[in-house]
């Protein structure tokens, strides 16, 4: 008997005597009593019934993995400041602050190496800390949490987190520009057809195709540095979102995790958080849109009609029927990686549209958003770089596919230098298609010698650019560990 047939049933008269056969015979069954109540799990914060342990923890056990080691950081700010504050007694003497210290640099090194434990019990890796902290350190680890709230810490070890990754993904991109603009370089002139609206429309050059994805990561790479930025401050001291009662120095913390100042208001401390990986996954996003019209151009021109390019066979994977098949998978699923950028975007977004102000769990939920943005993005630029590194261009095919249609506008041009208005050269060139004559499309390359086109590129300058960018990235990078590495081993 389903549900369904018991509520068809409701009302008629047969249906009481078989709700109470059902209630006597399942009245042990394990479903029901589940319902009523289950177990209960005690937590570092006190019991909680099981189910809703389970269902409030959901993935953090595993996500915060990632997080342990930049929890330890923010801790071990935060404990540094405590054994500074001036309150008698001190909440930790200096010796406390290096034992706690010594032991968060521990667990980072136990998290990096893959064997940090993050129970269910625990909840989150912040509670596993503190947990692991009074287990090693007794009462000292059960003072760590003065003057903070998760809110503050998850915070705190999601902007480290945030930087961390961005950086690494900003590499990335810079990695990717290179090979293209290497590309470009080696394959300059090479003619290649331009088109718009996928029609074949001017003469271009391979130069000039490669070298478009490398200038748009380097404008990408804009809204990736507007991202670190915004991340950049500190929300740690603002606890609940409302401070605490007591004479925390916020300065302090946030200069010795290395942000640029901390963030001023502790309500919009807790605020920012949801808006801060939206603004990251929003610029991750713009990236991927890039990869996703280079791996789209690369699907379609390796093509056997088409045929400009092939990708190296290492990244084409075979079909289980069809035995001549090598298709482009990689570039495939760039795409389809892009697409769920778009969704993750979309998702954090609409997260925290309607949120109240001050925390709320549903920020948990953007946790996992923002990590498989980052890895999915971090992935795709990687593999893409390699693909890229193997492209090679097929000169025959390249060149076979310039008709002479390819040439009108060259060609009314051309009437124009001899006095002719453009209309009218227009119309005379429209009306007369067929006597177009085919010209050397290396000649046409070589004509368009301004700026940007395909005798006028500046690869060098694109060079320089994206060596900029990594002289940046690496600069930023060596701050922040030198600031990472003060903190955790005051004698470095
Ligand atoms: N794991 C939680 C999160 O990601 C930590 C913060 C919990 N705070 C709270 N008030 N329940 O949001």
């Amino acid at each position: 008997m389903s549900a369904r047939n018991i509520r068809i049933l409701k009302g008629s008269p047969v249906y009481q005597s078989f709700f109470l056969i059902k209630l006597h015979s399942k009245i042990s069954n394990k479903s029901i009593c589940d319902m009523k109540k289950s177990s209960e799990t005690k937590t570092v914060v006190g019991d909680v019934d099981s189910d809703v342990l389970s269902f409030t923890v959901g993935k953090d056990p595993v996500l915060d993995l990632k997080l342990v080691e930049w929890d330890c950081l923010g801790s071990a700010a935060h404990v540094t400041m405590l054994s500074r504050m001036k309150v008698e007694p001190p909440i930790f003497t200096s010796e406390e602050r290096d034992a706690i210290v010594k032991e968060l640099a521990n667990i980072a090194e136990v998290a990096r190496a893959g064997k940090f434990v993050i129970t269910e019990a625990d909840q989150d890796c912040h509670l596993a800390i503190e947990r692991t902290l009074t287990e090693k350190l007794g009462d000292l680890g059960r003072r760590i949490h003065t003057g903070r709230s998760r809110n503050d810490q998850v915070s705190t070890a999601l902007r480290l987190y945030m930087r961390d990754q961005l950086l690494g993904a900003m590499e990335e991109m810079m990695v990717l520009a290179r090979a293209l603009n290497r590309f470009a370089k080696k394959h300059e002139m090479l003619p290649m057809v331009g088109r718009t609206h996928f029609q074949p429309a001017m003469p271009s050059t391979v130069g000039v195709w490669s070298s478009c994805y490398a200038e748009a990561l380097l404008d990408d790479i804009f809204l990736m540095w507007a991202a670190y930025d915004f991340a950049d401050s500190c929300p740690l001291g603002s606890a609940a979102s409302y401070g605490v009662p007591l004479p925390i120095d916020r300065i302090l913390t946030s200069k010795l995790l290395g942000f640029r100042e901390p963030v001023h208001n502790v309500m919009y401390a807790g605020n920012s958080r949801g808006k801060t990986e939206s603004v990251a996954v929003s610029a991750l996003c713009q990236v991927m849109l890039s990869l996703s019209r280079l791996a789209e151009d690369l699907v379609i021109f390796s093509a056997p009609e088409f045929g400009y390019f092939k990708i190296p066979r290492e990244f084409c994977t075979g079909s289980s029927i069809m035995p001549q098949k090598y298709n482009p998978d990689v570039c495939e699923l760039i795409r389809a990686k892009s697409a769920r950028l778009i969704g993750m975007s979309a998702g954090i977004a609409s997260l925290i549209k309607a949120m109240a102000g001050g925390y709320n769990r549903d920020l948990q939920d953007s946790k996992e958003m923002l990590m498989e943005s980052f890895d999915a993005s971090r992935k795709s630029l990687r593999i893409m770089a390699r693909l890229i590194d193997g492209l090679k261009p097929v000169p025959d095919k390249l060149r076979a596919a310039f008709s002479p249609e390819v040439f009108a506008t060259d060609r009314a041009l051309e009437l124009v230098a001899g006095g002719m208005p453009f209309r009218d050269a227009y119309h005379q060139v429209r009306d007369n298609l067929d006597e177009l004559k085919a010209v050397d499309p290396d000649d046409a390359a070589a004509a368009k010698t301004h700026l940007g086109a395909t005798a006028g590129l500046d690869l060098a300058m694109l060079r320089e650019a994206v060596n900029m960018e990594l002289k940046d990235i690496k600069a930023a990078r060596s701050g922040l560990s030198k600031s990472y590495k003060k903190l955790m081993d005051p004698l470095a």
